[in-house]
């Protein structure tokens, strides 16, 4: 499938080689201000098999990675160090350190190991900054003889000053809740059970504290309390856009019980490769900041990629806002922000059009971009005059992404007036591959435009970062988002970028950057 250096993301981390899938144990060293990630990694074969190892990156501005030795083994060759998290634990609470590690540096991985028996909980400490991990010696820290048992995620809870675990009890459709002063002796405290989209299991949960924003013309009825959580949880197979998807809900936890305020469930990613969000255990300015797997159990073993397959996502720092999902209400709703150091990369010439009323009667193309390296960012503004609801015939306002060495090659952003909706289609790719149904189906996001300008007029907002075949669309300033690979013949990259119009004075393009 082409060419190597011409197919692999730039801006989205892959492994040199192998099969990777979630990410683990993400956390933030303080000391050599160093971000680590590690990650379900194959690396005998690019397909999900044991045994599985936790492989590992570092990198100091959140957008290129260097990748490690792996960190974690699992014992023996039919076994798996499945998916867990880590933590710093500073007061050394374990008593797995001494004087010799930083405070900042004592990091303890909490993991799942899964033989064909049994899933238990393990934990492993580091004292050289998270390279190399050694297994307690009286693991396994929490078993209840279940071979459905997994992917613990920690953190550590000030009110009632102890390290707290949210972990799967998959097939029943509970997420356990544990209370540990130590790491080693867990507490069982509550289960959140069947709540949102079951699908066939839970996976990867993660609960994070998030601040309310101090706005209150609406009358939140938690508006007293300045916090609040966010329990999320993974879904496969059966979420909502088919295959693997993450969900959360919001609410209040108090040390052994999380609540959510409403029975409303939301999908982080809208798209189809967003799986097993993990949030950083911390990070500089304490704000919440994740990485998900960029693929989707329901053809992640076949995407034409060699020698490595799958990709993260970019980091998203995540907030919460009050999001007016209709002109009548607005709902609290976590927000993603993408992170990108551009001083780190090296961007080429920037092409913009602003105010552009586009008002033919035929599909009118912009050539917005051609013959790049495989990186691009995009803003696109554009208003639509509501006469084009209800129009017969309305054609939409499409961004086409097309392969350089096939043009009939394409990833299309559409915008369906009559829905309200974008969609994406990637059926217009690669050509053995395009056959999977469940990566051809055109994928929807409804949306609300960002502003009213008037009865009339509407406007929306789209940000495109497309990096060799991943499109992260963050529409409205992140309030929804949808994440999409898609592959093209003889290598991934894009070969041109095309906006198309096709009806009269409905579409003004207010700014395209
Ligand atoms: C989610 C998952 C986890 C498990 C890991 C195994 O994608 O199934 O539940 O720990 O992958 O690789």
């Amino acid at each position: 499938y082409g060419n190597e250096s011409l197919n692999r993301p730039l801006v989205h981390f892959t492994p040199n080689h192998g099969w990777m899938n979630d990410p683990n144990g993400l956390w933030y060293d303080e000391k050599e201000e160093l971000w680590h990630y590690y990650f379900q990694y194959n690396p005998n074969d690019t397909v999900w098999g044991l045994p599985l190892y936790w492989g590992h990156a570092t990198s100091k501005n959140l957008t290129t990675w260097d990748q490690e030795k792996i960190a974690i083994e699992p014992l023996s060759d039919d076994s798996g160090a499945y998916s867990g998290s880590m933590v710093v634990d500073y007061n050394n609470t374990s008593g797995f350190f001494d004087n010799t590690t930083d405070p900042r540096q004592r990091a303890v991985a909490i993991w799942t190991y899964n033989t064909p028996d049994s899933e238990s909980q393990y934990i492993s400490y580091s004292t050289d900054g998270g390279y190399t991990f050694t297994n307690y010696d009286s693991n396994p820290v929490l078993t209840i003889n279940s071979t459905q048992f997994r992917d613990p995620k920690v953190m550590w809870h000030d009110e009632t000053q102890k390290w707290i675990m949210v972990v799967a009890k998959s097939q029943q459709f509970k997420i356990a809740i544990y209370s540990s002063p130590d790491l080693k002796n867990w507490t069982h405290e509550s289960d959140f059970t069947q709540e949102g989209y079951l699908g066939f299991q839970y996976e990867c949960p993660g609960l994070s504290r998030f601040t309310v924003p101090q706005t209150n013309e609406t009358g939140f009825t938690n508006s007293s309390s300045t916090d609040k959580w966010a329990l999320f949880i993974s879904i496969n197979p059966g979420s909502p856009q088919g295959g693997s998807s993450t969900q959360y809900f919001l609410g209040e936890f108090n040390g052994t019980h999380f609540t959510t305020d409403h029975s409303n469930t939301n999908v982080i990613d809208l798209g189809k490769d967003y799986y097993a969000l993990q949030n950083f255990f911390n990070s500089p300015d304490g704000s919440v900041y994740g990485i998900a797997w960029a693929s989707n159990w329901a053809y992640c073993n076949f995407v034409p990629t060699d020698p490595w397959r799958s990709s993260a996502s970019l980091v998203r720092k995540f907030t919460l806002e009050e999001f007016q999902a209709n002109p009548e209400t607005s709902i609290l709703n976590i927000k993603s922000t993408p992170v990108i150091d551009y001083d780190s990369l090296n961007f080429g010439e920037t092409s913009s059009y602003h105010n552009e009323t586009l008002d033919t009667e035929n599909p009118i193309n912009y050539d917005l971009a051609k013959n790049f390296d495989g990186l691009i960012e995009f803003n696109l503004t554009y208003r639509v005059n509501n006469s084009a609801f209800g129009k017969a015939d309305f054609a939409d306002l499409s961004l086409y992404l097309i392969g350089e060495a096939n043009s009939n090659e394409y990833i299309q952003l559409g915008f369906e007036g009559n829905a309200a909706s974008f969609f994406i289609d990637r059926g217009h790719s690669e050509v053995p591959f395009v056959q999977n149904p469940l990566f051809t189906d055109k994928i929807s996001v409804n949306n609300q435009p960002s502003q009213y300008i008037n009865s009339q007029v509407s406007e929306y907002k789209v940000h495109g970062i497309a990096d060799r075949n991943i499109l992260e669309l963050y529409f409205n300033d992140g309030s929804q988002v949808s994440t999409n690979t898609y592959f093209f013949t003889g290598g991934n990259f894009i070969g041109q970028v095309q906006l198309e119009v096709g009806i009269d004075d409905v579409f003004q393009i207010e700014e395209f950057e």
